[in-house]
């Protein structure tokens, strides 16, 4: 995977710094091209020399000292990929800030590749409230994050806060040339539950908490699908997840039936209410009133909706049950997807704003699959692959 590739090395300040001369010979070694950027803090730690002689090129170390006139801007177009280790935590913070004041920032801040961040530092640096913001923002930016791990430390300290050996750095920085399972696809989700008007305050609405479908959102997007996630709560930031906020299930319908058209993919988490109030009230509803009389009608069918369309994408839907499955095997049966994931929301550690998930999936001739308890993301990894697997061999709708 790295035969012929372009690396660039960034080393910043730490006492793992020593490590990235070996990784620039693991990744030399693997068939790749290796160029060099420190920063001055990182130049205490390695000498420039060293890496000049196992790269072959001179690091870059400076912006302004150089014989070319731009060098963070030739590097970065250089690049295939930028693997920043170690990243310190002041690399980090300069990085999730796009404050490019010296070599090695400008030359991130210039790319277009993808970037690998092995961070590197003690575990206090690496729990405090600021490093955890910086790398969520990094996550969110599209970086790919290799470790650290628990262990040895320098000073004898031990704890979370370890780069990652070398060879581990190499094989995440590999998988970045290796296309996901659902490169090309695109996938459109629905998450969370609707809300439907009564009045401008009140609300006819369901307990979900949207987490199964944006773990589903991510798991796809991680798989390298490009994401289209309909919603009514907060969705997670991930460079390949594209956000359209709903709240009612008419506007949910109108998203997803044009998120679909043309994707590859429709996984409807989303728990949308069935009926709505037929006359929402546009002043508030007032006590003196008395209790009003609310008649409701129904929403539209986003499941059916999709299902009917020409052209569809693979369509997995998802059913809340309480106490049997029975209704989940007759919607797999009558609603024209391609696989239903069920719940029992009412067992313990299953449906609702619960963090894990035992989903059964069904399949249009009413087979059964159960799965095991497990974490929502745990669910939504599995699933995509199930639906990698199952699309893959039936081919595209
Ligand atoms: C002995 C020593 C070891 C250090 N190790 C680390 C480290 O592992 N991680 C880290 O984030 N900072 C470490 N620092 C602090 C950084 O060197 C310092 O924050 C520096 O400004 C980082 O600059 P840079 O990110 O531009 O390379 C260390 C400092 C010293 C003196």
């Amino acid at each position: 995977m790295l035969a012929g590739r372009r690396v660039v090395l960034a080393v910043s300040g730490g006492v793992a710094a020593f490590k990235a001369a070996f990784l620039a010979r693991r990744i030399i070694e693997a068939g790749a091209d290796v160029r060099t950027v420190m920063t001055d803090s990182a130049c205490r730690f390695l000498g420039p020399q060293t890496m000049a002689a196992l790269t072959g090129t001179p690091p870059v170390l400076d912006l302004f000292d150089q014989e070319d006139v731009s060098p963070h801007t030739s590097l970065a177009r250089w690049a295939d990929a930028i693997v920043v280790a170690p990243a310190t935590a002041a690399t980090i913070s300069r990085l999730a800030n796009g404050l490019s004041d010296g070599a090695l920032a400008a030359t991130v801040l210039a790319a277009k590749c993808p970037v690998v961040v092995a961070p590197a530092m003690h575990t206090e640096m690496w729990e405090h409230p600021a490093t955890t913001r910086n790398m969520a923002t990094l996550r969110s930016d599209g970086c790919v994050i290799a470790g650290p791990v628990s262990g040895a430390l320098a000073g004898g300290d031990e704890g979370p806060g370890r780069m990652l050996e070398p060879e581990q750095i190499l094989e995440i920085l590999a998988g970045v040339f290796t296309p996901g399972p659902m490169e090309g696809w695109r996938v459109v989700v629905s998450a969370g539950g609707t809300r439907e008007a009564i009045d401008p305050v009140r609300y006819v609405g369901n307990r979900s908490s949207g987490k199964m479908g944006n773990a589903v959102a991510v798991a796809a997007a991680d798989a390298g699908a490009a994401v289209t996630l309909v919603t009514t709560v907060a969705a997670p930031s991930h460079s390949r997840i594209d956000v359209v906020p709903v709240e009612s299930a008419q506007e949910m319908a109108e998203a997803v039936w044009a998120a679909a058209t043309g994707s590859d993919v429709a996984v409807l988490a989303a728990a949308v209410a069935d009926f709505r109030p037929a006359d929402p009230v546009t002043g508030k509803l007032r006590r003196a009133q008395g209790p009003p009389e609310i008649n409701l009608e129904p929403t539209p069918d986003i499941l059916a909706g999709v299902a009917a369309m020409e052209n569809r994408p693979y369509l997995v839907g998802f059913a809340a049950e309480v106490g049997s499955l029975e209704g989940a095997i007759d919607k797999a049966q009558r609603k024209g997807v391609d696989l239903l994931v069920a719940n029992d929301i009412a067992k313990p550690g299953s449906g609702f704003g619960t963090e894990t998930n035992e989903v059964t999936l069904i399949t249009p001739d009413g087979a059964t699959l159960p799965w095991e308890m497990l974490s929502k993301p745990a669910v939504a990894e599995k699933l995509v692959a199930e639906i990698v697997r199952r699309r893959g061999a039936a081919g595209s709708s």
